[in-house]
């Protein structure tokens, strides 16, 4: 099944000129989704993993089923001010201003093993920020894995730059 054809792009959503590529048809579509998951871990190849990762909010839902099915925990990673207890930041850079987020102190254990999950990778200002966050807490980020990569935005190079493994199931050039 092609993942785009479930995908759905909405434009000139949150403002002019942007073209929204909404997951919410792919998780609504049961076949969708279960590929989707699938297709997420297959990098992994029978890797160790310890946990797995997910930034807000959509990245919670994909990151949920994915850790359910290896059998992992999954850490929340959240935008500032949500989580209740003591947290560690990481700030990263918006088009306009900044923007933080958040893990529990304690959520990850030293050598943990991260899978880090999220709908979509555009500048990769937020999955940098998670991998900074999750790495100062003494995790190893072993995949980033996105349903959808927009490559003009340079965001999955940056981070294979700093050495890590990416992979997105579905990319928007140009368009
Ligand atoms: C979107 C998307 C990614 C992020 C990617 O989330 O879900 O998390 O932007 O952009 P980047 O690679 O340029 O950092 P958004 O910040 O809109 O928040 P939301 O997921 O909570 O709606
Ligand atoms: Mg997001």
């Amino acid at each position: 099944m092609d993942l785009k054809s479930v995908i759905r792009t909405i434009p000139d959503y949150p403002k002019k000129g942007i073209m929204f590529r909404d997951i919410t048809t792919l998780l609504t579509d049961a076949r969708g989704f279960r590929r989707a998951v699938d297709e997420l871990v297959q990098p992994l190849a029978g890797q160790k993993i310890d946990k797995v990762a997910g930034i807000e909010a959509r990245g919670f839902i994909l990151g949920g089923a994915i850790a359910h099915q290896l059998s992992v925990g999954f850490v929340p990673i959240r935008k500032k001010g949500k989580l209740p207890y003591k947290t560690i930041a990481e700030s990263y850079e918006l088009e306009y201003g900044v923007d933080e987020v958040e893990i529990h102190v304690d959520a990850v254990e030293k050598g943990d093993r991260i899978l880090l999950v999220d709908d979509l990778i555009a500048t990769g200002g937020t999955a940098g920020a998670a991998i900074k966050l999750l790495e100062r807490a003494g995790g190893e980020v072993m995949l980033c894995s996105f349903v959808v990569d927009l490559p003009d935005l340079g965001g999955a190079d940056k981070l294979r730059a700093l050495g890590k493994k990416v992979t997105a199931l579905v990319e928007y050039e140009g368009e």
